[in-house]
C-alpha cells in the first residue's frame, strides 16, 4: 500500500510511454487504428507542450468556459449533519453545465492543430455530447455523436441541445442501447474516418493516449480547487470526493491532491442493489479485463464479456473504469465506495432545498457519500466535485420522484 508521500513525482511517471498505469491501461487496437492513435499520441506530446497551445487553452478556459469555477461552502447543508463542513467545486457552473467541456475544448484545440475536420464521440447522459458539440461549433468542425436509444429517451433536453449546436446525433439501437454500445458504435465510425476525424472519448479511458490526455485536461478542476480551498480556509480539506463513471471528473479532482495528506474517495453507483445488472460498481465487483482497447477493472462474465449495468445516472452506467483508477485502487491511495440510486436522489433533493443548487444525478452520488462522511466524522471538511448541474435530469426526476416529497416526510 502506498501513502501520499509516494506520489511526489507521480504525474511525471504515470502513465509510462506505452500508456500503462502499473498493470492497467495500454492500447489494444485493430491494426488499422494503430497509426491514428499514434498520431494522436505524438501530436499530444508535441503540441500540448507548446506555449501557443497552452496560452490558447488558458484563454479559452477563461473567456469561453468561464473558469475558474468557484469553490462553495454549503453552510446550511453541513449544519444538518453536525460539524463536518461540506464544500463543492462548482463544475456545474462550467459552460455547458458540467466538467466535460474541460477535455472537449482541449481535444478540439488539439484536433485543430492536427488539421482535423470532424469530432466523433459517444455520450451517455448527453453532457459529453453537448460539450463536444459545443467545441465543434467553437472550432468550426463537423460533429457526430453516438448515443444509445435508451439514453436518447432519458436525456431529451441534451439531445435537442446537441442538435441545436449543429451536431449529428446518431441513435445506437443494439444491445442495452446505452453507453457501452454507444462507445462500440463510435469506435466503428472512427475506423472509417480517422484520416479527417478525431475520436474524443468521453472519459479518462480507452486506448493510450486518451486516459492520460483526458486526465491532464481535467486536472484544472483539482488545481483550481486546491488553491481556492486553501485560500478560503488556510489549510487543505481532510477529504475530497467525486463520482466515478469512466473516471474523468474524479481524476481531474484527485490528481492534484495525490501527494497531499488528504483522504480521497471515488463514489461508484450501486443502483438498485448488488445483483448482476443492478449496479455499475466496477471497483467493488469487477475483475481485471479488457474492453474498448484498454485494460482495467471490468464487470464481466467468465468469458470476458461485459455484464449488463444499471444506474439511475446515465453518465455512470459503464461496465469498466479508467485504468488510472484501477492503479490508484490497487495502490491503496484512493478509497472506492458506493452510493445507491436512493441515496443519490436523497442527496439531490437535499442540495436543492438547502442550498438552491440542482445537481446532476451523477454528481449527487458524490454528494451522497459526502453526507455519509459528514454524519460519521462529525468534524473536519470534505470537498466534493459537483461535476454537473441537474437541468438535464429534471423531467426524469419529476416523473419518477416528483419534487422529492418522500424524502421530506420523515
Ligand atoms: C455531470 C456528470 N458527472 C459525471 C459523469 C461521469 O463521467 P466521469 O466519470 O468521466 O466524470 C458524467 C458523465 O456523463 C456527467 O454527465
Amino acid at each position: 500500500m502506498k501513502s501520499y508521500r509516494d506520489f511526489d513525482h507521480y504525474l511525471k511517471d504515470f502513465p509510462n510511454r506505452e500508456g500503462y498505469f502499473g498493470e492497467y491501461g495500454g492500447s489494444f487496437l485493430p491494426e488499422e487504428l494503430i497509426p491514428a492513435f499514434r498520431e494522436a499520441t505524438d501530436a499530444y506530446g508535441a503540441i500540448c507542450q507548446s506555449a501557443q497551445f497552452i496560452n490558447e487553452l488558458r484563454r479559452i478556459r477563461k473567456e469561453f468556459q468561464g473558469r475558474p469555477t468557484p469553490v462553495y461552502h454549503c453552510e446550511r447543508l453541513s449544519r444538518l449533519f453536525g460539524n463536518c463542513q461540506i464544500y463543492l467545486k462548482r463544475e456545474d457552473l462550467n459552460h455547458t453545465g458540467a466538467h466535460k467541456l474541460n477535455h472537449c475544448m482541449g481535444e478540439g484545440l488539439l484536433a485543430k492543430f492536427m488539421g482535423k475536420k470532424k469530432l466523433i464521440a459517444e455520450t451517455g447522459a448527453g453532457q459529453h455530447g453537448v460539450a463536444l458539440a459545443t467545441a465543434a461549433a467553437y472550432f468550426g468542425m463537423e460533429c457526430d455523436i453516438y448515443m444509445g436509444e435508451v439514453d436518447i429517451a432519458k436525456q431529451h433536453p441534451n439531445v435537442i441541445r446537441m442538435k441545436m449546436l449543429g451536431a449529428n446525433v446518431i441513435p445506437v439501437t443494439h444491445g442495452l442501447k446505452t453507453l457501452k454500445e454507444a462507445v462500440d458504435a463510435a469506435f466503428d465510425a472512427y475506423l472509417k474516418e480517422y484520416d479527417h476525424a478525431i475520436y474524443c472519448i468521453g472519459s479518462a479511458l480507452g486506448p493510450h493516449p486518451f486516459p492520460m490526455m483526458v486526465r491532464d485536461f481535467q486536472s484544472v478542476i483539482g488545481i483550481e480547487a486546491r488553491d481556492q480551498f486553501c485560500e478560503m480556509t488556510g489549510h487543505l480539506p481532510d477529504a475530497v470526493c467525486a463520482c466515478v463513471g469512466g473516471g474523468s471528473n474524479s481524476l481531474g479532482m484527485f490528481t492534484p491532491f495525490l501527494a497531499d495528506p488528504v483522504d480521497i474517495y471515488g463514489v461508484e453507483p450501486l443502483g438498485r442493489g448488488t445483483g448482476v445488472g443492478d449496479h455499475a460498481a466496477t471497483m467493488q465487483f469487477g475483475t481485471k479485463g479488457r474492453l474498448h482497447g484498454f485494460e482495467s477493472y471490468l464487470l464481466q462474465d467468465e468469458n470476458g464479456e461485459p455484464l449488463p449495468v444499471y444506474s439511475i445516472a446515465s453518465g455512470l452506467d459503464y461496465p469498466g473504469v479508467g485504468p488510472e483508477h484501477a492503479y490508484l485502487r490497487d495502490a491503496g491511495r484512493v478509497n472506492y465506495v458506493t452510493a445507491s440510486d436512493d441515496e443519490a436522489m436523497e442527496a439531490f433533493f437535499l442540495l436543492c432545498r438547502n442550498e438552491g443548487i440542482i445537481p446532476a444525478i451523477e454528481s449527487s452520488h458524490a454528494l451522497a457519500y459526502a453526507i455519509r462522511y459528514a454524519k460519521e466524522k462529525q468534524f473536519g471538511s470534505i470537498l466534493v466535485c459537483l461535476s454537473g448541474r441537474g437541468d438535464k435530469d429534471i423531467d426524469y426526476v419529476y416523473e419518477n420522484y416528483g419534487c422529492g416529497e418522500k424524502y421530506f416526510q420523515k
